[in-house]
C-alpha cells in the first residue's frame, strides 16, 4: 500500500548538470542550477507554505503565502518564484514571516465557505492546511463585504465539478491544462476582485474545448474542482500502485480505495511512463468493473440458441476439459486453439500459449497484434532486429523534427500527446502524414510545418518519395548507415529510390500530396537535427503494412536517425499489452522473446522446462483460424479477452466460422458480440482483481496490483493453470510473480526482470538482463541488434482494394479519445456522454453530390457489407474519402471492411475500403439481424438458469415481481431488488 500523497517540491526540478549550494535555516543543501529557493527548502527538508505553487507546474507567483528573508535582500522575495544562488542565505520562517502569511490567509478565507465540515475536501484541502499551518485562528473582516460565494456551480462535466464559490484563483488549473495537459482550455478572466476561471469562452466545461483529462482537478488545492465520485463516496482511505488497462501509453495510477471500491485513479507523479498525467479514460473510466453487465458466473450451454446454464467453477473447467480433449480425439491435435488477450497480463498471456503448446499440443495461438502491429513486429525485425519500437516516450524531449504517420496521438495515446505537444511548443517542428487533418496538425500554440494528406494505402510510395529526396539532394549520412549498416544492401537501396518513378512529381500522382510538400518533408527530416518517426496503425493495417514499417526504418537508417535520445522509429501501440502479449509468445511461429518455433535449441530450453515434446510447426494465425473452422478442420478455441466478431474485418464471415465450431469458449467480463457465439463463458476478471505486470510501447514492464478481489473468485491466470490441470498437465504457481519468474529464466530478453526488481524500480524496459540489468530506454545504441541494420527494398504496390463507379469512395477507420476499441468497457463508463454512436464523416463536396447533410441516415456499402449510420459533414476528411469509428458494435462497421491483409502478417487492410454513401431510411440487413439476434442472445442470458440457491430464490423473486405487476420490465424489477438487497425500502 502506498500513501497518498506524495512529498510535493513546489517548482519542477531542473536538469542542470551544474548546482548551487545554499542555506535554508542554516542547512547546507545543493541542489541543480535554475532551481527555486522552495525546491531547495524542499530539498533540505523544509515545507515553505504554498497555495498557488506544484512541482508538476511552473511557478506563478500569485498567492504571496512562500515569502522568506533572504539575507542582503530586501522585503520578503517568494521562494517558488525565486531562484537560488550560490552561497544565499535563506530564513523560511520569522515572527514578521508569519504575520503576513497569516494576512494572506484571512483574506482567503473571508471570501470562502465556512463549510469545511461538510466539504468532501475536508481533511484533504490545501487551503485548511495552510490556515492551520500559519495559525490562523480569527478572521478580522467578517464575511458580509463583496465575496463570491453565491456564484453558481458547473455540474456539467460528467465526472468533475465547478464551484467557484471556493476557488482562490491560484491559477493552478489554468497551468495545468497549459502546461500538462496542453488543451488551453481554461482562463483567467477579469482582474483583481473580478477575476474568475472560465472554461472556454465563458462556457461549461462540457460545452469548451477541455477533454476532462482531470489535470486541473488534480491541480486544485481547494474543492473548487472536484471529483464527483468524492462527493458520492467520501474520502479513500488507502492507495494502491497499478498500471491502467486501456492503451498502450501504460500510465500508471494511484488507485484510491475505500474499502474494497474504487473512489478515484489519481495519475501516479512517479509513473515513468506518464509522470502524473492521464487522460480521461485512465483516470475516469473504471465504473465498467463494477458495471451490473458483468458476469459473474461461469455459464455452458450446448448450442448457441440454448439457454445459458450458470455452474460452478469446478462444472465449467471439467467441462470444457472434457470437451477440448473430445475434440481433439476426434478430429486431431490441429483441430483446438487458443487466443491471448492484450488486454491480460504478460503472466496470463504467457500462461495461454503455454496451454496451447504444452496441453493442445499445437501452436494454434494468435492474439489481437494480429490485427494491429504484427507489420511493426515484422518490419523491425527485419530491419533491427527486435519487434519493438526503438525509443522511450521521454525521448521526444530531444527531438527536433517529429513525424507522425498515421496516428492520431492526442485521440489515441493522449498522454503521450501531451508530452509531444509540450515539446513542439518549445521549438520542435512537425510534419503530419495523415489523409485527415487530426487535431494536431492545428492545435493551440502548434501547426505542423507539413501536413501531408496522403489517399489510403499509398504510405509506401510516400516513404519511398520522401527517400528518394534525400538520397539525390544528397541528404543521407553516409558516414552512420555505412558503418552500421550493410553498405551493400545501403547502396541498393539507394539506387533503388532514386529511380524517377519515386521522384516527388511521380509520388504526387500517387499520392495526391503536392511534390514540393514531399520534397520540404524530406528536407526538413534529413536536415533538421534530431528527428524521430511516430507512427500508428495507420501505418501496419494496409496490405503494405510490413513495408512501410520496413520503408521507415530504411529513411531513419539513413538519415542516421536511431541509437540515441531524441530520434527513433517508434510505434504507438494499442492495447494496454499489446507490446507484452507479443513479448511472451502469442504468435503461432514464435515462442517469447520472438524465436521461432522451429528452432531445435530453443524448444530444447522449453520441452525441458515444460516437460513435453514441442509441435516444431508454426500454427494457425486468426484469419487462417476461421477458415480452418469453415473447411470443418478446426473446432474448438479458447478466447481469453477478445472480441473479433465486432474488432476483426469482414464480420460475416467470423460469425459464420464461429457458428460452424463445436466449442468456442470466451472468458471475458461480458457476453460481448464473440460470446454471444460461445459455447462456454468463463467470467474474467479486471485489472482492478488482479497481480501481474503489463508492457507498454515504451518495452516498459509494469506491476498492474490488486486492488480489490476477483469479483467471480478466480482471476484470469488461475482459470488457465485451472483448465491445464483438468486436461491432465499439471501447472502449479501460487502468484503471478512465479509465472515471470518462469518467463524471465526462459527469455533472455527478460532475464533480469522479477517482481521484485519492478517493486524497486517502478519499472524496467526490456531488454533487462545481465548487460543492463536495469533494462534498456533506448535501443541500437553503437550497434543494431541484428548486427547490421538491413536495408530492404520497399517496392510500391498498389493495393488490390480499388475504388471504381461502384464503390467510388475509400473507407478508413479510427478511434476517438472518449471510447476504446471495440468499446465493451468504455461504453459502461459516463464515457459515453462523449460518443452515444459512431457517424460517418464526409467531406462537404462528396455530401452534397450525394445530398447528404449532418445527421442524415446514410449507408456505406463494400463488397463485403452495408452498414446504416448518420452522417457528419466534416472537411477534416479529403474528398474521396470517408471516415468512422467501430466503438459500437450495432454500427457493424466491420461488416464493411474486407478480408484483405498485409502480404507478410495478414494484418488486415482496415484503412482502405472502397466503399459507395447514399441516403437512406432504414438500417441495413445486417443490423436488422444483428438487432433481432442480440435481442435473442440477452432473452437467454437473462433466462438463465442458476447455479446456487441464493440465485434460485433472487430468480423467483424477480418471477414473482414481474408476474404481479405486469408493466414492469425485467430491468425495474431487477433494479428493485437491488435496491431492496441493500437496505432499501
Ligand atoms: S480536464 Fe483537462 S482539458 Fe479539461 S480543463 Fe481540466 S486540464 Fe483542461
Ligand atoms: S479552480 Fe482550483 S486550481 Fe483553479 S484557480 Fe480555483 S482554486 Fe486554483
Ligand atoms: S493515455 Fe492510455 S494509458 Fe494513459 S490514462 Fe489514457 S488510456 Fe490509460
Ligand atoms: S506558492 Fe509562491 S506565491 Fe504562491
Amino acid at each position: 500500500m502506498q500513501s497518498i500523497t506524495d512529498l510535493d517540491f513546489g517548482t519542477p526540478r531542473r536538469t542542470s548538470k551544474k548546482t548551487v549550494t545554499l542555506e535554508i535555516n542554516g542547512v547546507p543543501v545543493t541542489v541543480p542550477d535554475g532551481s527555486s529557493v522552495m525546491y531547495a527548502a524542499v530539498a533540505a527538508g523544509t515545507n515553505i507554505p504554498k497555495l498557488c505553487a506544484s512541482d508538476n507546474l511552473e511557478a506563478f507567483g500569485s498567492c504571496r503565502l512562500c515569502l522568506v528573508e533572504i539575507q542582503g535582500r530586501r522585503g520578503f522575495p517568494a521562494s517558488c518564484t525565486t531562484p537560488v544562488e550560490p552561497g544565499m542565505k535563506v530564513r523560511t520562517e520569522s515572527p514578521r514571516l508569519a504575520e503576513l502569511r497569516r494576512g494572506v490567509m484571512e483574506l482567503y478565507i473571508s471570501d470562502h465557505p465556512l463549510d469545511c465540515l461538510t466539504c468532501p475536501a475536508n481533511g484533504h484541502c490545501e487551503l485548511q492546511d495552510m490556515a492551520g499551518v500559519v495559525g490562523l485562528r480569527e478572521v478580522r473582516y467578517g464575511y458580509e463585504g463583496a465575496n463570491h460565494l453565491d456564484a453558481p456551480k458547473d455540474e456539467s462535466n460528467t465526472y468533475f465539478t465547478f464551484d467557484p464559490s471556493k476557488c482562490i484563483v491560484c491559477s493552478r488549473c489554468v497551468r495545468a491544462c497549459d502546461e500538462v495537459q496542453a488543451t488551453f482550455a481554461l482562463t483567467i478572466d477579469g482582474r483583481g476582485f473580478a477575476s474568475k476561471i472560465s472554461a472556454g469562452q465563458n462556457q461549461d466545461f462540457m460545452d469548451s474545448e477541455c477533454v476532462s483529462c482531470g489535470a486541473c482537478v488534480q491541480a486544485c488545492p481547494t474543492a473548487t474542482l472536484m471529483e464527483k465520485s468524492i462527493y458520492e463516496l467520501g474520502q479513500p482511505d488507502r492507495a494502491v500502485v497499478t498500471t491502467c488497462a486501456y492503451c498502450g501509453v501504460g500510465c500508471s495510477f494511484k488507485a484510491e480505495v475505500k474499502g474494497n471500491q474504487v473512489v478515484r485513479m489519481v495519475p501516479n507523479k512517479n509513473g515513468h511512463a506518464n509522470h502524473g498525467h492521464s487522460c480521461v479514460k485512465g483516470r475516469f473510466a473504471f465504473g465498467y468493473a463494477t458495471h451490473p453487465d458483468r458476469i459473474l458466473k461461469p455459464m455452458i450451454r450446448k448450442s448457441i440458441d440454448d439457454t445459458w446454464k450458470e455452474v460452478s467453477w469446478d462444472e465449467a473447467i471439467n467441462y470444457v476439459a472434457g470437451e477440448f480433449k473430445r475434440i481433439r480425439a476426434r478430429y486431431g491435435r490441429g483441430s483446438i486453439g487458443g487466443i491471448s488477450s492484450s488486454r491480460c497480463t504478460n503472466e496470463e498471456t504467457f500462461l495461454v500459449q503455454k496451454l496451447v503448446r504444452a496441453v493442445f499440443g499445437n501452436n494454434n495461438i494468435d492474439t489481437c497484434a494480429r490485427v494491429c502491429h504484427s507489420p511493426t513486429g515484422y518490419g523491425l525485425k527485419t530491419t533491427f532486429g527486435t519487434s519493438a519500437g526503438t525509443q522511450e516516450f521521454d525521448s521526444v524531449m530531444k527531438a527536433d523534427v517529429i513525424m507522425v504517420i498515421g496516428a492520431n496521438p492526442t485521440d489515441g495515446h493522449p498522454v503521450f500527446a501531451s508530452q509531444m505537444k509540450r515539446r513542439l511548443r518549445q521549438g520542435a517542428r512537425l510534419i503530419v502524414a495523415d489523409p485527415r487533418a487530426i487535431d494536431l496538425v492545428r492545435t493551440p500554440h502548434i501547426e505542423a510545418e507539413y501536413h501531408l494528406s496522403l489517399r489510403p494505402g499509398t504510405n509506401v510510395a510516400l516513404i519511398n518519395g520522401l527517400a528518394h529526396v534525400v538520397v539525390t539532394e544528397g541528404l543521407t549520412n553516409d558516414a552512420f548507415a555505412n558503418e552500421r549498416c550493410d553498405p551493400e544492401e545501403f547502396q541498393k537501396w539507394k539506387e533503388f529510390v532514386s529511380q524517377p518513378k519515386y521522384a516527388p512529381e511521380q509520388v504526387a500522382v500517387i499520392t495526391g500530396v503536392p511534390a514540393e510538400k514531399i520534397r520540404g518533408t524530406a528536407q526538413l527530416y534529413a536536415t533538421a537535427g534530431n528527428a524521430a518517426i511516430y507512427y500508428g496503425l495507420g501505418v501496419t493495417e494496409h496490405s503494405q503494412g510490413s513495408t512501410m514499417v520496413m520503408g521507415m526504418a530504411n529513411l531513419a537508417m539513413a538519415t542516421g536517425n536511431l541509437g540515441r535520445e531524441g530520434v527513433g522509429v517508434s510505434p504507438l501501440r494499442g492495447q494496454n499489452n499489446v507490446q507484452g502479449s507479443c513479448d511472451v509468445g502469442s504468435f503461432p511461429h514464435e515462442v517469447s522473446g520472438y524465436r521461432h518455433i522451429s528452432d531445435a535449441g530453443v524448444r530444447a530450453l522449453f520441452e525441458k522446462e515444460w516437460n513435453v515434446t514441442l509441435d516444431p510447426e508454426p500454427g494457425l494465425r486468426i484469419p487462417n483460424m476461421f477458415d480452418a473452422a469453415l473447411d470443418g478442420s478446426y473446432k474448438g478455441m479458447y478466447i481469453q479477452g477478445e472480441d473479433f466478431v465486432q474488432s476483426d474485418p469482414n464480420t460475416q464471415h467470423i460469425e459464420a466460422a464461429l457458428r460452424s465450431m463445436e466449442l468456442v469458449v470466451v472468458q471475458d467480463l461480458f457476453l460481448n458480440e464473440t460470446a454471444k457465439l460461445a459455447h462456454v463463458f468463463l467470467p474474467g476478471s479486471s485489472f482492478l482483481e488482479k497481480d501481474g505486470t503489463f508492457t507498454n510501447a515504451e518495452r516498459r514492464i509494469q506491476l498492474v496490483r490488486k486492488v480489490m478481489p476477483p469479483v467471480t473468485g478466480l482471476a484470469d491466470w488461475e482459470i488457465t493453470m485451472a483448465l491445464a490441470n483438468a486436461m491432465g498437465y499439471p501447472m502449479h504457481y501460487n502468484h503471478p510473480s512465479e509465472i515471470m519468474d518462469e518467463i524471465a529464466r526462459l527469455t533472455p530478453t527478460f532475464s533480469g526482470v522479477s517482481f521484485e526488481k519492478l517493486d524497486r524500480l517502478g519499472s524496467v524496459q526490456w531488454p533487462c538482463n545481465d548487460k543492463a540489468p536495469e533494462g534498456t530506454p533506448t535501443m541500437h545504441v553503437g550497434q543494431f541488434v541484428r548486427g547490421k541494420g538491413k536495408f530492404v527494398i520497399t517496392e510500391y504496390v498498389a493495393t488490390d482494394e480499388r475504388t471504381s463507379r461502384k464503390y467510388p469512395l475509400i473507407l478508413t477507420t479510427g478511434r476517438i479519445l472518449t471510447q476504446y476499441n471495440v468499446g465493451a468497457q468504455t461504453r459502461r463508463t459516463g464515457n459515453i456522454t462523449w460518443h452515444q454512436e459512431d457517424v460517418l464523416e464526409i467531406h462537404p463536396h462528396d455530401a452534397e453530390q450525394r445530398g447528404i447533410k449532418d445527421d442524415g441516415l446514410v449507408a456505406v456499402s463494400s463488397r463485403a457489407g452495408c452498414v446504416v449510420l448518420k452522417a457528419k459533414v466534416s472537411d477534416r476528411i479529403q474528398p474521396g474519402v470517408v471516415y468512422t469509428t467501430f466503438h459500437h458494435p450495432a454500427t457493424g462497421t466491420n461488416v464493411v471492411t474486407t478480408d484483405n491483409s498485409d502480404w507478410a502478417t495478414n494484418c488486415p487492410e482496415y484503412k482502405v475500403t472502397a466503399v459507395d454513401v447514399c441516403l437512406v431510411t432504414n438500417q441495413s440487413e445486417w443490423q436488422e439481424r444483428y438487432r433481432d439476434f442480440t435481442d435473442q442472445q440477452e432473452a437467454l442470458l437473462k433466462q438463465r438458469e442458476f447455479h446456487d440457491r441464493s440465485q434460485v430464490v433472487y430468480k423467483a423473486a424477480l418471477y414473482t415481481m414481474t408476474t404481479l405487476n405486469p408493466e414492469l420490465t425485467t430491468d425495474e424489477a431487477r433494479e428493485s431488488l437491488e435496491f431492496l438487497s441493500k437496505g432499501g425500502r
